[in-house]
């Protein structure tokens, strides 16, 4: 199975979960394009659905698409939020921020009943870190202080896009921190939200109740 077929098995795996009708949260990346591909045809098969985007990415796709759209200030009754990640643990902790939305998609997710991400099986990983830096999202105000502060967890890059520097939604900078395996995500999340200048990281910890896992065998279910 390619990458991208596993992908859309588990986005098509993930609309099975979704009520007849409500408010679901719109993830961001690859996987979560194709999930909200599928969004759009059960819109356009007269579901009763109303999205609320994680990115000014998947709001153009979601517009572009017809999928009604709930206001960005909240709060939102969010039923089911659907979106990818980058590192998934056997804990079903997560490394998101690959896309540089994982603000949005916390704040969504903590206003969602139910949070199910969707991965093909090249992202689990036995320890978080394994595989990815933790990105953090800065506010530019004092960014190069922030990240001599992040320097003391791990190896700091400054996230770029193309020559220019990675500017976040909310106009903000990333920093993708390298820390290696992570004994404890629970205490890093904590400890670098802590940090001034920190406006989110991409740890989630605790937050996916279910992970759509993609692989040769077909879709696999994880329940925390
Ligand atoms: C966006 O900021 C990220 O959290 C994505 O959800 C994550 O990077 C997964 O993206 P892919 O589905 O493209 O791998």
């Amino acid at each position: 199975m390619t990458p991208e077929a596993a992908k859309s098995a588990a986005a098509r795996a993930a609309l099975e979960l979704l009520p007849p009708s409500g408010v679901i949260g719109l993830g961001t990346g690859s996987t979560a394009k194709l999930f909200i591909d599928g969004v759009a045809e059960l819109v356009r098969g007269g579901r009763q659905l109303v999205g609320v985007p994680t990115s000014e990415q998947s709001r153009r796709q979601a517009e572009a698409l017809g999928i009604p759209l709930l206001g960005d200030e909240g709060p939102w009754s969010i039923d089911v939020t659907v979106d990818g990640a980058d590192e998934v643990s056997p804990a079903l902790d997560l490394i998101k921020g690959g896309g540089g939305c994982h603000a949005r998609e916390k704040i969504v997710s903590a206003a969602s009943k139910l949070n199910v991400i969707v991965v093909d099986e090249s992202k689990l990983s036995e320890t978080l870190g394994q595989r990815w830096a933790v990105p953090v999202e800065v506010l530019t105000f004092g960014h190069a202080a922030t990240a001599r502060l992040l320097s003391g967890f791990g190896v700091v890059t400054p996230r770029k896009r193309g020559d220019a520097a990675w500017v976040t939604d909310a106009g903000n900078l990333i920093y993708d921190v390298a820390v290696g395996p992570i004994a404890s995500p629970t205490a890093l999340e904590r400890e670098l939200s802590a940090l001034p200048g920190v406006v989110d990281t991409g740890l989630f910890v605790g937050r996916a109740d279910r992970v759509l896992v993609a692989g040769a065998d077909g879709v696999r279910h994880l329940t925390r």
